[in-house]
């Protein structure tokens, strides 16, 4: 009776390491899928306008210890498919662009294309957080093709600029530190780190006026 029970309940096990396993695949095969997109983009892109509008991609999976997290933070339920209705940003894509226009360019590409469904979109270039972050957030819904199915999984894609990617990636690291040690961050840091997000701002559009100004001039060059 005990290895009966024994034998069932490392049968379970296998299975439930199985169905976690393969849940988490579809949402990295989102990833590849979508990655695979954008490479497709910039090198036809690039073939045309000889220009390339990214700087770089990164993505990433949630570990299964934050997905948990998130889950209970968001008071969802405990199974697949309560994961999959509380926390759309499992699979997550960064893409830096050189330009803010870029962003924008990007996106579209992105909408234009009829079989990916843009869920939402926050524009915080536009309409930056308070604290000063910006970025661009899309959920999308990308098509998975599997051997036996088809799944539509929801993946959050980040555009931003290098300024914008560096300041965020600075004030994630100063609030790790004080978020580590469950200290409130100074009113003074805060203030310096608005500040700091404007003249990241404020790089960007210079970046982008040059930018437009040599384009001109080379296209002066080509009549
Ligand atoms: P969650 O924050 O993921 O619960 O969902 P949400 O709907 O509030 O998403 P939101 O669009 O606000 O942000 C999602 C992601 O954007 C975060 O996980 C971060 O990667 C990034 N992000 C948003 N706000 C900030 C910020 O103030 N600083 C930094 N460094 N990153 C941010
Ligand atoms: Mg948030």
């Amino acid at each position: 009776m005990n290895m009966l029970t024994n034998q069932l309940s490392m049968n379970d096990l296998k299975k439930f390491k199985n169905d976690i396993t393969r849940f988490m695949m579809t949402y990295k095969f989102a990833l590849d899928e979508m990655e695979t997109r954008i490479d497709i983009l910039v090198q036809e892109f690039e073939m045309l306008h000889e220009y390339n509008p990214i700087e770089h991609t990164k993505s990433r999976l949630k570990s299964p210890e934050s997905i948990f997290q998130k889950l209970m933070r968001k008071g969802g339920e405990l199974s697949f498919e309560g994961i999959k209705g509380s926390v759309k940003d499992i699979a997550g894509l960064r893409i830096t662009c050189s330009f803010v226009s870029d962003i924008y360019v990007i996106s579209e590409m992105l909408r234009n294309q009829n079989d990916l469904h843009i869920l939402s979109e926050k524009d915080y270039i536009k309409n930056p957080k308070p604290n000063g972050y910006q970025s661009l957030h899309l959920l999308i819904e990308v098509p998975v093709h599997m051997s036996d199915r088809e799944e539509r999984v929801c993946m959050e894609v980040q555009i931003r600029t290098i300024a914008m990617d560096c300041w965020a990636s600075l004030e994630h690291k100063i609030f790790y530190k004080f978020s580590e040690g469950n200290q409130a961050v100074p009113a003074r840091l805060l203030e310096e780190l608005k500040q700091a997000a404007a003249s990241a701002a404020a790089l960007d559009s210079q970046m982008e006026r040059l930018h437009a100004e040599i384009s001109v001039i080379k296209e002066e060059q080509a009549d």
